[in-house]
């Protein structure tokens, strides 16, 4: 009988998305087959107090244990990778990562600069632009420039006219995210998004039919799933369209030409390989009259039961069983290529 792989999944944390990470982390530990894998769950924030029990562990608790405890492991064996269940600042930006590359611990999903490079949307932008990759018109206030804060709805007007969208730099699931129409508006908006970063990113507002593309592999390897469109039942995409029962609809795959879907599946590849993202990522764009226009990559998409990039797997025959095979599979490869200083 070939031994179990020991499998950590990280959730929680201290992100506003923590809730969304705990419902990520909940359906990755019922999900992950004990036939296969000896599963622990780590809380990154709490230990033990709010963890969800995995069910069919048959009947026991699992483990639980600060991820500070990790190195503490040892004697029972580091685990042989770490599903990282985390969304946010402070795991999906890097830092677990580094934490796991000193540890020399194989980790689902991106690495350090992939996983900082697409948390910080501004620098992200950047990035596209020079790879000549079609993003929204958009400038960066910062929460200490406060004479400019003061005529920011002038500045927005001149500068990219309204609408606007108005969110922070680091963050996800649209917290902190406001549509706004009229200079008015734009004070109020800063301050919401404020309080989740000291860095607004405001953007001209995207018109077009709303798609997320999922890619799954290696740099080197690597295919996009198909399509998945989202119609909002708000203005925009907000929280509550994408986590309540009924939220956003959303049609996989995409009512688009297959013209526009093969330009959004290769913008999608071109995303993963610029960022040198590994495992996974999910690329949130609009398809335009003037084609495909590109918001964001995510490197930790979510995987709760509303979840997109689950969605796009089932399309394309993928279970969430296999799925999560495959992320494993893909961290042990990355890992292995990356040779002993990287293990
Ligand atoms: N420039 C824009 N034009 C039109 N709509 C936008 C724009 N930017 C953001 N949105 C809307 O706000 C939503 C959230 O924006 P975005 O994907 O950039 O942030 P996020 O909070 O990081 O998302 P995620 O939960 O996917 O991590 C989008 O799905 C879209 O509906
Ligand atoms: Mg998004």
């Amino acid at each position: 009988m070939t031994e179990k792989l020991k499998i950590a999944v990280l959730m929680g944390g201290q992100s506003a998305e923590r809730s969304v990470s705990l419902a990520t982390g909940t359906q990755v530990l019922n999900a992950l087959d004990p036939e296969k894998y000896a599963v622990i769950a780590i809380d990154t924030a709490t230990g033990l107090s709010s963890l969800p029990r995995p069910a069919g562990g048959g009947g026991e608790e699992s483990p639980v244990t600060a991820l500070t405890q990790l190195p503490q492991l040892e004697k029972d064996g580091l685990p042989d990778v770490v599903f990282i269940a985390l969304h946010g600042p402070g795991g999906e930006d890097g830092s677990v990562q580094g934490f796991l590359e000193v540890l020399r611990i194989p980790y689902t999903g991106s690495g350090v600069l992939a996983s900082a490079l697409a948390m910080d949307k501004a620098r992200y932008k950047m990035l596209c632009t020079s790879a000549s990759i079609p993003t929204p018109a958009g400038i960066v206030i910062k929460r200490g420039e406060s004479a400019r804060i003061r005529k920011a709805g002038e500045e927005i007007g001149l500068q990219l006219g309204f609408p606007v969208v108005i969110k922070p730099c680091r963050q996800g699931s649209s917290y902190g995210t406001r549509l706004v129409k009229a200079p008015e508006e734009v004070l109020d908006a800063l301050k919401d998004t404020f309080r989740y970063d000291d860095t607004a990113l405001v953007e001209e507002c995207v018109k077009g039919v709303e798609i997320t593309v999922a890619v799954l592999g290696n740099e080197s390897d690597c295919f996009a799933l198909p399509p998945v469109e989202i119609i909002p039942k708000h203005e925009f995409f907000d929280f509550e369209d994408k986590y309540s029962a009924d939220g956003a609809e959303e049609i996989c795959p995409a009512r688009l030409s297959d013209e526009d879907t093969k330009e959004a599946k290769e913008l999608a590849l071109e995303c993963h390989r610029l960022l040198g993202c590994r495992g996974m990522s999910r690329t949130d764009m609009f398809v335009t009259d003037d084609g495909c226009v590109v918001l964001e990559t995510n490197t930790i998409p979510g995987m709760t039961p509303t979840s997109l990039l689950p969605k796009a797997a089932a399309a394309a025959g993928i279970s969430f069983e296999r799925l999560l095979d495959l992320l494993i599979g893909y961290s042990i490869d990355s890992s292995a290529r990356r040779g002993p200083g990287g293990k």
